[in-house]
């Protein structure tokens, strides 16, 4: 029988770091649903789609494709259109493109159904926003990840400075409480701690500890 863990919570919480080493070590799949929106996203971007007009982002949603697969380490890769885009979509700009075009409702329902064809009859670890609450609603396992604001600005202030983005945490601040706003209050499938959702704060924890705390209270 397979196994599923559904993962969700806030920007930067650390859901993909959990999700990503907690498949690795129980041998599952990992499903990182957020990449597969970035991956709309960078097309619409690509394409000089106005964003924020619904009409001209569900215009084009025929012509995208987005697919996941694995690599020889297991790494996840995402494609679009056939093009491996994984180290394009880490940007603000794309994050930011894909917080406002999975509010449309259109865009949800063509991601939603690849993400549970994935899930079929595979034990897997996904990530997201709405995978409790909607995708898979009967996971063996729910966890709503958070961490404090201002940690979770600092992450990914150290991530932006990482890749040589001149930014202060002031501003990252900023950005990341605007998109958690727009993720928690849009219409459809917003970001919810569903009541069988255990709560897990990763504020004061490493990645390896968050991940021995989850594997050793539930496996
Ligand atoms: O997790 P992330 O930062 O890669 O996600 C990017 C955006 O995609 C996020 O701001 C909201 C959207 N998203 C969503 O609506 N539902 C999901 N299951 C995953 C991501």
């Amino acid at each position: 029988m397979s196994y599923k863990i559904a993962i969700d919570g806030p920007s930067s919480a650390g859901k993909s770091t959990l999700a990503k080493m907690l498949a690795k070590e129980l041998g599952y799949v990992y499903i990182d649903t957020g990449a597969m929106y970035r991956a709309i996203g960078l097309y619409l971007i690509n394409n000089t789609i106005d964003i924020h007009n619904e009409n001209d982002v569900v215009s084009v949603l025929d012509k995208i494709d987005v697919t996941l697969d694995y690599d020889k380490e297991n790494n996840l890769h995402v494609y679009l259109n056939g093009e491996d885009i994984s180290n394009k979509i880490r940007t603000q700009e794309v994050g930011e493109a894909a917080s406002v075009c999975s509010q449309y409702l259109k865009v949800r329902e063509k991601l939603v159904s690849l993400q549970r064809k994935l899930a079929e009859e595979k034990s897997c670890c996904m990530d997201g926003r709405d995978i409790a609450s909607n995708v898979l609603p009967n996971a063996n396992l729910k966890l709503y990840v958070t961490a404090s604001e201002e940690c979770r600005a600092k992450r990914r202030y150290l991530e932006e400075k990482e890749k040589g983005i001149d930014t202060t945490i002031e501003k990252v601040l900023e950005e990341l409480k605007a998109r958690d706003y727009r993720d928690m209050n849009r219409e459809h499938n917003p970001l919810v701690k569903v009541s069988d959702a255990i709560e897990f704060d990763t504020t004061d924890l490493t990645p390896d500890e968050a991940v021995d705390a989850i594997l050793s209270r539930f496996f």
